[in-house]
């Protein structure tokens, strides 16, 4: 881990040159500097949020960011909620960037309301919290109560391994639907099994990742390496029994998080088990992305590659966001395309500096605009979200580490 302390005064410096193409010249101290004033701002939005809170949300201990709401105001979610563990892994990104103490104390006080989370078997999503707030600050601090809260996890996590079907359970809303729903999201989850199996010696939880992520590789993609975002197995057979939409367009069409999701999941499995498999996989993926006709000029997508009204239909800032981050890294193992995976992500990030970022001291202190949650539902619509933010200062902080050390994992 390196601190990026002595950089800071150069790098803000550089962050105000702006050049003919409207991106600034150095978009990571650009975009850190923009966070650092941002970020300050969005403890004001909270702290006013949480005045106004009413008796259940007091009672549930809401308190991470989410979105903006239709009526404008700041949604706080609590530590249950699959989008906790991203405001303090934020944090953990600014300490990261900054070496500021003052970043590291505020990480610590919103990582720790995650914490209950670890004994949480009632879902999937135990990697987006814990591994996005508890997983950084581990990477950052080697504090070893954050070790034991990884592992503990984890260990909860495989609780939700169903061996006939060779998969995580993803969800267990829904049941008159599906009998075991498995989401293409659930990809980044295994993550944080691959980080518990090497702290605690357990290589249970590193075979249930690999197995998870090789019945995915089977059950989940197209022949053209597009995704269906839910696939439903039988519990008694393991047999598929529908392969589904919940947040995208369409069962047939490509989800474009879900896209996002699977291009991030397999390359990290490649760089945790050194399968060519995974890597090809991903290498696939990102061609599907970048193949489609419907990817815009920005390369920013709308929220499906099969919208029915494209092009006018919202775009996903946060997809955008995940494939930059799984670009920068798929760079350093597909060498053959390393220019071509590294330019996209590029150009993702200026996208998004140029034309997506939110406004200074408004827009309730998020960074970055225009993400879909669910166009499906109707929910959560061209608004900004959590996870959107957290992702585009790790694409920036992997854009960073691989141009200065030629690695992109942080
Ligand atoms: N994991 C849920 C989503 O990507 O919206």
């Amino acid at each position: 881990m390196k601190l990026y302390s002595l950089l800071i005064p150069m790098a803000l410096l550089m962050g105000g040159c702006a050049q003919k193409t409207g991106t600034p010249e150095n978009i990571v101290a650009d975009n850190f500097a923009f966070a650092d004033r941002q970020l300050r701002f969005a403890f004001t939005e909270i702290d006013s949020a949480m005045q106004r809170l009413d008796e259940r949300q007091k009672e549930n201990m809401v308190f991470a960011p989410r979105n903006i709401q239709p009526d404008g105001s700041l949604r706080l979610v609590a530590s249950r909620d699959w989008c906790s563990g991203f405001f303090p892994g934020e944090l953990w990104y600014m300490y990261e960037y900054t070496g500021d103490d003052f970043w590291k104390q505020k990480a610590i006080e919103f990582t720790a309301p995650v914490e209950r989370e670890k004994t949480n078997a009632g879902t999937h999503d135990m990697g987006f919290k814990v591994y996005c707030s508890f997983g950084n600050g581990y990477r950052l601090t080697n504090d070893s109560t954050y070790r034991d809260v990884i592992i503990e996890s984890a260990r909860t996590l495989a609780t939700r391994f169903k061996d006939k079907v060779g998969a995580i359970r993803s969800w267990d809303h829904n049941r008159d639907k599906w009998q075991c729903p498995v989401i293409i999201d659930n990809m980044m989850n295994l993550e944080l099994l691959f980080e518990a199996a090497k702290e605690s010696g357990d290589s249970t939880l590193r075979d249930i990742a690999v197995k998870h992520a090789k019945t995915t590789m089977k059950n989940h993609f197209r022949p053209d390496y597009s995704s269906y975002h839910v696939v439903d197995y039988d519990t008694i057979t393991g047999q598929v029994l529908h392969k589904h939409t919940h947040q995208g367009y369409a069962h047939e069409s490509a989800w474009s998080r879900g896209q996002a999701w699977g291009l991030y999941g397999y390359t990290m499995c490649y760089r945790e088990t050194g399968d060519k498999e995974f890597l090809n996989q991903a290498k696939h993926i990102s061609d599907y992305i970048f193949d489609s006709p419907a990817l815009p000029d920005d390369l920013i997508p709308y929220w499906d590659y099969q919208a029915p009204g494209i092009p006018n239909e919202p775009r996903d800032v946060s997809a955008a966001a995940v494939t930059a981050c799984a670009l920068y890294e798929l760079s350093m193992y597909d060498r053959e395309n390393a220019e071509t995976h590294k330019r996209r992500a590029d150009k993702i990030l200026e996208s998004i500096t140029a034309h997506y970022r939110a406004k200074e001291n408004a827009d309730r202190g998020f960074l970055t605009l225009h993400s879909v949650g669910s166009g499906n539902s109707n929910s959560e619509v061209d608004v900004p979200i959590i996870y959107a933010d957290y992702y585009f200062l790790e694409a920036l902080l992997k854009k960073q580490k691989l141009e200065k050390d030629g690695t992109a994992i942080l």
